[in-house]
């Protein structure tokens, strides 16, 4: 058999080899040793060169190394490839596709505070942020809520000391801001707040608010009822109605609630408004002389109004959330609906 004949076999046989390989490495090498080795069948075919006619063994040359280089290729082919689905154990097959990634949604939490941050901004209000952990003094006192109010009791407030506490609501922010600038004020101020409640459907221990405050000469009740009706149907939509009822906080005087319309029912009543027609989503009201003491600013020269208001509520609202406990379960089948 000619030299020529023996590098065609040499590549046929190769080749079948090749095909009928486990996908074992081991079984890959052996057959590079024996085409490539130094007593391979390549090497072999290399020495008979010498009895080959010496006008044909630049061509014979040739072919032997273009054999020898498409066998080298194949085998490191084959072989780069299983590194990569054998390089951990034999049992991953890293070449398979990857779990899709999913993208996660805004909260719906911080959808509607993105919300409300962006109507009152629009209306001239900038953001101010204060400490979660305070002391008394700015939860309470400089409120002018006293010392026998309810809200102080261990049932409602979790202390951290006899002074510090975690706060209960973001009015101690008004008390921070105000201390440290000068009137005119125009702020709201989001953050998280934590009562020491029994958990269910309609309480949480921790929960969000937005504080609002606006201090100036000459400021009127009814700039706070405008300047809320006018939230209120950017929030909920132009048809929405608004009406505010007197309540009593001990930082405000007068003090009020707002009630929208309920947008269930649309007022004529319904299980959530309970029949009323009206839900219930801030207190509000003009900022009590004994709150511009404890900040020092002259409380016959300033007046001005304060608002605060339960995100959560609102978000339950706008979106019909029954449970508010869905807000901190952290189940993607909730937050999913919020794309
Ligand atoms: N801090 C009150 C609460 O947590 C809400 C509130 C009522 C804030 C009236 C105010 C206000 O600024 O004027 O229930």
């Amino acid at each position: 058999m000619s030299i020529t004949d023996q590098i065609q076999k040499v590549r046929l046989e190769f080749q079948s080899e090749l095909e009928s390989v486990s996908s074992e490495n081991d079984a890959v090498d052996e057959i590079r040793i024996k085409y490539l080795g130094r007593k391979g069948i390549v090497a072999h075919l290399f020495n008979k060169m010498s009895s080959v006619d010496k006008s044909e063994r630049p061509q014979m040359g040739q072919r032997l190394n273009t054999l020898k280089a498409d066998i080298l290729e194949k085998i490191d082919g084959l072989q780069s490839s299983q590194s990569i689905i054998y390089q951990s154990d034999s049992k991953t097959d890293c070449t398979l596709p990857g779990d899709p990634l999913s993208i996660g949604t805004i909260h719906p939490i911080t959808q509607v505070l993105e919300e409300i941050k962006g109507i009152f901004n629009r209306l001239g209000f900038s953001m101010a942020y204060y400490p979660e952990i305070d002391t008394d003094f700015y939860n309470f006192e400089a409120l002018n809520i006293p010392l026998h109010h309810p809200a102080r009791d261990m049932q409602d407030t979790f202390y951290i000391t006899d002074k510090m506490l975690l706060r209960t609501h973001t009015s101690n922010t008004q008390i921070h801001y105000m201390e440290n600038h000068e009137p005119p004020v125009r702020i709201i101020a989001p953050g998280r707040v934590y009562r020491n409640e029994a958990i269910s459907v309609r309480s949480y221990c921790l929960f969000h608010q937005v504080e609002g405050l606006y201090v100036d000469t000459d400021v009127t009740f009814s700039e706070l009822k405008g300047t809320l009706d006018y939230f209120a149907r950017e929030l909920f939509g132009q048809e929405m109605k608004t009406r505010f009822r007197p309540s009593y906080f001990p930082f405000t005087e007068p003090s009020a609630e707002m009630d929208v319309s309920c947008i269930f029912c649309k007022c004529k009543g319904c299980s959530i408004c309970k029949h009323s027609g009206w839900l219930e989503i801030l207190g509000c009201g003009m900022v009590d002389p004994e709150v511009y003491k404890s900040v020092k600013y002259d409380p016959d020269k300033w007046t001005g109004y304060a608002f605060g208001l339960g995100i959560e509520r609102i978000a339950m609202l706008k979106y019909g959330v029954q449970d508010i406990r869905l807000f901190y379960s952290g189940d993607v089948r909730f937050l999913r609906q919020f794309r």
